[in-house]
């Protein structure tokens, strides 16, 4: 059987999932592959860190060189995650004409097009399944068996580790800082997790999802983004009551030439397959012209999931031709030219929830409000006081309106003396 080497750059949960999964599965590799696959190099930091893996000394290196200038590999597999070191290393990896898997979203969506260009300039294959969704197919679902369908909207719940703290509030009633450190023990979160609970992560997955679904260039600055630490055990309590489950989506939508692109909390409807989608489980939920609806479902971050991705691209890379110059180019972001919508011009229904003072005339003033700005209600919640004290909780859901209209009613309700505080704002998808 031919032999093929190939480097790691990283060993922490992706690279060890990718080390395991070569050794779980070595003969299915090699009989898809019809090549003996040797990890040869891989690039640490920490060459000491007990890692708990039986991996022969002399493969760990933290000497990058040791691997650009061994021509006998051919495949570099960057898991190390970050802008720098990881984006020299690949470009000078890819000069050097070395296939690229990257799992990095974070380097794609924002460095992505001068690493797509060079790649293409040195006929090398880039692959890069694991940046998006763990271990769902949805990269190449978009990019080749879907290449058929103009896609119209797209619905992706793509941060596993949010999606698992979300799910241990709502289900365990476990509290924030729990649910996120179990999250990071599990291997779900970032290095830096605020990226996941900011809704960076997700931001960078929507931008290379879009790119790839509208064949147009997508910057991250081109995509709203909340996170999901204004989410309380209250908000997720309330969305129960009112049919809902709380979700940080990541949503395109394709209005003629201009894309909607956001990621938020948002209120699912609880029978919507969405709606049941818990723990470190992603899924992303599309509709193109030709093929209807359609939802891609798996495990969304973790070791092994996410080596599946990188596994099953070096097997491609390596069938493709892992010692012939690539003639297919990387990506094709520059079909269409789309433009952007502005966060204040989409429609949407709402939760809004608002500690006002508890006395006669203000659910009357405040309804006003709203009726002024041309905010029609579709429901309103209010249960008398939890504590003593002047405040008292009420809730407000919307039907469709306009982004700009939920927020001149906001800052309208603030020149009310009844009103404390505006404690949260919640979008809501009705697909
Ligand atoms: P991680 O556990 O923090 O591991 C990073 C690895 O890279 C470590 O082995 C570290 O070495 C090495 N490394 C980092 N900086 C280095 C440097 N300057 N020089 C040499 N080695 C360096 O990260 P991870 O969770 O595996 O994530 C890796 C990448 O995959 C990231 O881009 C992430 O966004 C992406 N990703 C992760 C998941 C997931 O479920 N975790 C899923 C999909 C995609 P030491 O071990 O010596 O510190
Ligand atoms: N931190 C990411 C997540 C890893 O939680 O989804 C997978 O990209």
């Amino acid at each position: 059987m031919k032999k093929v080497k190939i480097a790691l750059l990283g060993l922490g949960n992706v690279g060890t999932g990718v080390w395991k999964i070569f050794q779980m599965n070595k003969d299915e590799i090699e009989k898809r592959s019809g090549y003996e696959v040797k990890i040869s190099k891989i690039l640490v930091r920490d060459k000491k860190k007990n890692r708990g893996l039986d991996i022969p000394e002399e493969l760990i290196t933290t000497n990058f060189k040791d691997i650009l200038e061994d021509d006998e590999i051919k495949v570099v597999v960057e898991v190390m995650g970050g802008i720098e070191p990881a984006k020299s290393y690949i470009l000078s990896a890819i000069k050097n004409k070395k296939h690229i898997v990257t799992a990095n979203k974070m380097l794609l969506a924002t460095r992505g097009d001068e690493l797509f260009k060079e790649a293409d300039e040195n006929g090398v294959m880039f692959r890069y399944e694991a940046s998006v969704a763990g271990g769902i197919p949805i990269i190449n679902g978009i990019n080749e068996s879907l290449t058929a369908n103009k896609i119209e909207n797209l619905y992706g719940i793509v941060n596993g580790t949010t999606n698992y703290i979300l799910s241990k509030m709502d289900l365990e009633k476990v509290n924030f800082k729990t649910a996120l450190k179990e999250a990071q023990v599990k291997g779900y979160a970032e290095a830096d997790p605020t990226s996941d609970v900011d809704g960076y992560d997700s931001q960078y997955k929507l931008a290379i999802l879009a790119a790839l679904s509208f064949g147009t260039q997508v910057d991250v600055s081109n995509v709203y983004r909340e996170g999901i630490t204004n989410i309380s055990s209250l908000d997720i309590e309330y969305a129960r009551e009112l049919g809902y489950k709380i979700k940080l989506l990541a949503i395109v939508k394709n209005h003629d030439n201009k894309l909607e692109l956001r990621v938020h909390p948002t209120m699912v409807p609880e029978e919507h397959p969405l709606g049941a989608v818990y723990d470190s489980f992603n899924a992303i939920f599309l509709k193109g012209n030709a093929v209807g609806e359609l939802m891609f479902y798996g495990r969304g971050a973790g070791d092994l999931p996410t080596g599946s991705a990188v596994v099953s691209d070096i097997i491609a890379i390596i069938k493709e031709d892992v010692e012939g110059e690539n003639k297919i180019p990387v990506v094709k972001n520059n079909l269409w030219k789309k433009e952007f919508k502005e966060m204040s011009e989409v429609t949407c229904r709402y939760y809004i929830r608002a500690t006002v003072i508890d006395e006669p005339g203000v659910l009357g003033e405040i309804t006003k409000v709203f009726g002024e700005n041309k905010v029609s209600l579709r429901s309103v919640i209010q249960r008398g006081r939890r504590h003593s004290g002047q405040y008292v909780t009420l809730v407000f859901e919307t039907y469709l309106t306009k982004e700009t209209n939920i927020i001149s009613s906001i800052d309208s309700l603030y020149e009310l003396k009844s009103v404390n505080k505006i404690d949260n704002l919640i979008r809501i998808e009705e697909f």
